[in-house]
């Protein structure tokens, strides 16, 4: 004969086998065995039989409750195995996979073009100096013979910082000045840097680099500026180049040159391009910077460490050096 507690039983053994997490198991063990469980509740019911019932049904509550006990023993035990089981597997490391690799970083291309310049430069004995980016009027243009009523200072070209004696410099030449201030020929130096000016399209940008070089000494000729430059821009470009020193003007120079490279050399094709200008320095810059001019002369150069970068690798646009765009920037890793 069934009964009541047989049906408990064998739903309570279905139940357990159902479980299918331990968290279930858990809740199914507390809804049988805890104090308020269906199994406890059969315990507590004993007191209402007669003594004589009490024994039998006791043992018989007890069997059932041993059986539901071990089945959930039981079953925990494959719960927890298969729980094991799928955590190694979800953890498990697939060492065939190819790696996330790493791209390799590297300098700015105007930061490559601008040691690649020193680099030369260095090599054919120059130092390399700095000046402040904030300047005063007189080292940026007083003191390099630019008068006051000279265009290149009007208010479109410079960025003044007080009022009109302090400016964000707008070229690297006043680097010449506080050089020659502070030391005697023979000198040879070159400053690289930021310069300013209120200026921006497909060939401007309001911040950009120059690099300035100046060679003062005794009888130091117009000869030794062309020799210096045919040997850096060649080293620079890689290639052997055709030059030409077209006579320019500049305050602080005099004479004064704008050098064009002729574009077959570089294999653009496009005629003359303008590179950078130069001169010898004038002796009025000399005698301002507390240089003999009787007795020293010395040559001086201006270049566009952008315009170097954009006929070296053929860019067109400028700005494109300052948008940070890594389709851009990685083609010069
Ligand atoms: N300072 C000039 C500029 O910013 C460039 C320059 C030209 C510098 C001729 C020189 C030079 O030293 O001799 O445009």
């Amino acid at each position: 004969m069934t009964t009541e507690l047989d049906r408990l039983r064998d739903q309570a053994l279905a139940d357990i086998d159902d479980a299918s997490s331990l968290a279930a198991l858990d809740e199914k063990r507390v809804a049988l065995l805890g104090k308020k469980g269906v199994i406890t509740a059969q315990l507590k019911q004993l007191g209402a039989l007669a003594p004589d019932q009490r024994k039998a049904e006791g043992a018989r509550i007890n069997a059932v409750k041993t059986e539901i006990a071990e089945a959930i023993a039981q079953r925990k035990q494959t719960l927890e195995a298969l729980a094991l089981e799928r955590r190694l597997e979800e953890e498990s490391v697939d060492v065939t996979l190819p790696g996330r690799g790493r791209r390799p970083g590297a300098a700015h291309p105007i930061t490559q073009t601008r040691e690649r310049i020193e680099r030369l430069f260095v090599h054919n004995g120059f130092e390399v100096v700095h000046g402040p980016e904030i300047e005063d009027d007189y080292h940026n243009f007083e003191a390099l013979n630019v008068p006051p009523d000279h265009p290149a200072r009007a208010m479109q070209d410079t960025f003044y910082v007080d009022g009109a004696r302090l400016l964000l410099r707008t070229h690297t030449s006043p680097v010449q000045i506080r050089t020659m201030e502070s030391r005697q020929p023979p000198i040879r130096v070159i400053a690289p840097g930021r310069v300013y000016r209120c200026d921006s399209d497909r060939t401007h940008s309001p911040m950009f680099h120059q690099v300035e070089a100046l060679y003062v000494a005794e009888r130091v000729s117009f000869a030794e500026l062309r020799a210096e430059l045919q040997s850096f821009l060649e080293a620079f470009f890689d290639t052997e180049l055709k030059l030409r020193f077209r006579p320019s003007y500049f305050p602080f120079t005099e004479p004064s040159a704008e050098v064009d490279i002729d574009g077959r050399s570089l294999g653009t094709g496009s005629g003359w391009m303008e590179v950078l200008g130069c001169g010898m320095v004038h002796p009025r810059v000399l005698e301002a910077a507390g240089i003999d001019g009787e007795r020293y002369t010395g040559y001086a150069i201006g270049m566009g460490v952008e315009r170097l970068a954009m006929l070296r690798h053929g860019v067109t646009d400028l700005r494109q050096f300052y948008e940070n765009d890594l389709r851009f920037l990685s083609q010069f890793v």
